[in-house]
């Protein structure tokens, strides 16, 4: 199938594209490159072994949007495009309302311009807020803590509204737990622009001696020891269940699906397993808790199984061995140019 991607040369949105590629689809990438680097470009061609079609586009510019659709004629939409550090929604949140919600109106408003449908949308566990039933299913009620979940949200809460109004869409939402690891080619994985803030591109940043130590944002959760506990899950997986959910996207309806493994890490796990994997010692200091931040999040997949027949494959040692050789082939990310 024809599927265009938004937000395509990001972290998650570029290994969705091998994935597509290499199950015979044809994806085609739009990014307006505002947080992804123009070197993943070569990398994918090297990756799939031929030219990557790709279109510079901001979701926000209708025009361009409907220009993109007429020229490639996709199937579908894979929507990654958006702005995702927490941080900083919660500072400049008219930023995250900006790209995350008016974006995702202006995109649906081209797609049904051009008559296409189906669409897959980048949503977040993020949407449950902090859960007091774990694990948390799909049917737990939404209720964002930052402003970053905030427009996931009011996104989700658009697409149902749409799919009401107007039952000839197809659309699955995705809801990612913790995105983690790299293609186990080391040719493309996550390159934060500024400072790191996730758990593992930070380990692995201090693995390579960019950042001197890890902070351990408390030691007094109610978990097993203490640390804060999360469903990692290699970006793999997740680019698999794009693939999956594409194919359920050939019917109408509006589905909301928890990508996850049911599996529990501390971040004392994730630390003991990756220096397991890279030999490196990851030097920590157990300090204070983040605002914001919850003991645990996780999910048992079962939605995925039965809706998909999807589940993740790869386990923790697997996404620490693909992060580190990823962050060890390349200490700078995307940022030197490629000269093979
Ligand atoms: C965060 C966001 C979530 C977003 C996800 C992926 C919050 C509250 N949630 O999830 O909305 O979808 O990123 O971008 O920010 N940790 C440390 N030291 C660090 C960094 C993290 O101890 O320097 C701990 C955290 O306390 C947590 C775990 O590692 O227990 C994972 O943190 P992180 O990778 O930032 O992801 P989340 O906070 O789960």
């Amino acid at each position: 199938m024809k599927a265009l991607l938004t937000g395509g040369a990001g972290y998650i949105g570029s290994h969705t594209f091998v994935a597509l590629k290499e199950a015979g689809h044809e994806p085609v990438i739009l990014d307006n490159f505002a947080n992804a680097n123009r070197n993943v470009i070569s990398r994918l061609e090297k990756l799939v072994q031929s030219q990557v079609i790709y279109e510079v586009a901001d979701i926000r510019d209708r025009q361009a949007m409907i220009a993109a659709f007429k020229k490639h004629q996709p199937e579908a939409v894979i929507h990654f495009a958006g702005a995702k550090a927490v941080d900083e929604s919660v500072k400049n949140p008219a930023k995250y309302f900006d790209i995350n919600v008016t974006g995702t109106q202006t995109l649906l408003d081209a797609m049904d311009h051009c008559d296409i449908r189906k669409l897959i949308f980048s949503s977040t566990a993020a949407v449950y807020g902090n859960p007091d039933i774990l694990p948390v299913s799909e049917d737990y009620p939404l209720q964002a803590t930052n402003t970053y979940g905030e427009t996931k949200v009011i996104i989700e809460e658009k697409l149902r509204n749409l799919h009401s109004v107007d039952p000839r869409w197809a659309i699955t939402i995705l809801r990612y737990f913790n995105a983690v690891g790299a293609h186990p080619s080391g040719k493309i994985g996550e390159d934060p622009t500024g400072d790191p803030t996730n758990l593992m591109a930070i380990v692995s940043q201090v693995a390579i001696g960019r950042i001197e130590k890890l902070n351990i944002y408390g030691g007094d959760y109610n978990t097993p020891d203490g640390t804060g506990v999360r469903d990692y899950i290699h970006v793999c997986d997740l680019a698999a269940g794009h693939q999956a959910a594409l194919a359920l996207t050939n019917s109408s309806g509006c589905e909301a699906i928890n990508l996850g493994t049911g599996k529990k890490v501390s971040v004392l796990e994730l630390i003991n397993a990756f220096e397991k994997v890279s030999g490196r010692k990851i030097p920590y200091t157990i300090i204070a808790r983040r605002k914001g931040d919850i003991a645990e999040s996780w999910t048992v997949p079962v939605h995925a199984k039965t809706l998909l027949d999807w589940e993740a494959k790869r386990d923790l040692e697997m996404m620490c061995a693909d992060c580190w050789r990823w962050q060890s082939e390349n200490p700078n990310g995307y940022e030197k140019l490629d000269q093979d």
